[in-house]
């Protein structure tokens, strides 16, 4: 897997400075295959303003001394969207927010001209639908119990609060949420239409699932070379 990763970002960073050489402005997801191609590529980020997805992207783009990140609350435009994801579909639907950050990421990848997601292969399926990821959930905290009770009423899967490790009690997000995943209990052909039945839930702020208008191009790390999906 670590082969592949480094195969998808080698390539994506090719691809950043063959296509992308003008973006001013570029957004930056979260979890370890972005943290990847940061590293790897360092140079393409320098004197770009950066919109980073979370505080641990935050803090990695500062220790290799990118000091070009801006709060997102100050930015509408961006260029170019970089992230990793959690499960890939066939049809170019994803799952993400393993790492909590997708409130985020979703708000930066709904502003950005081109999105582009860099992932191993373990994360593509080639299905006509998602399933084998839980769906993480962001949740208003006083609302926890509602949702909980709604999403099993639901019954498109099993609600689980997200529980800290390294701390007691319930993971918070970086905007101060809970999150809970709902592993789904059957594969789900619709994911955009799932996506909107749960944000009707009172308490759910997103959902991990990035429909494929928010996606542009995929590169999917092989153990030897890459496939590249979308446009
Ligand atoms: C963060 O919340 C997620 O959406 C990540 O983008 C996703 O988990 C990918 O992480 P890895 O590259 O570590 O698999």
């Amino acid at each position: 897997i670590e082969q592949a990763k480094l195969n998808a970002c080698d390539y994506a960073c090719r691809h950043l400075y063959d296509k992308y050489g003008d973006a001013l402005v570029v957004g930056v997801g979260t979890g370890s295959t972005v943290k990847l191609l940061i590293t790897k590529c360092r140079d393409f980020f320098t004197k770009r303003v950066l919109v980073p997805s979370s505080h641990d992207t935050l803090l990695h783009l500062v220790s290799l001394g990118l000091n070009t990140a801006v709060d997102p609350a100050g930015v509408d435009d961006i260029d170019l969207y970089i992230d990793g994801a959690d499960e890939v579909s066939g049809k170019l639907d994803l799952v993400k927010g393993r790492g909590g950050a997708f409130l985020r990421e979703k708000s930066l990848a709904v502003r950005s001209r081109v999105r582009m997601y860099v992932v191993d292969y373990t994360k593509y399926t080639g299905l006509n639908h998602i399933y084998v990821k839980p769906i993480p959930i962001e949740v208003v905290p006083v609302s926890v119990k509602y949702v909980i009770r709604k999403l099993q009423e639901l019954g498109y899967g099993e609600p689980l609060l997200r529980m800290g490790t390294g701390k007691d009690g319930p993971v918070v997000s970086d905007n101060g949420n809970f999150i809970v995943d709902y592993r789904l209990l059957k594969p789900v052909e619709d994911p955009l239409s799932l996506h909107n039945t749960l944000k009707l839930v009172h308490g759910v702020i997103e959902t991990g699932i990035f429909p494929s208008n928010l996606v542009d191009i995929v590169v999917v790390g092989e153990p030897a070379g890459v496939r590249v999906l979308g446009k």
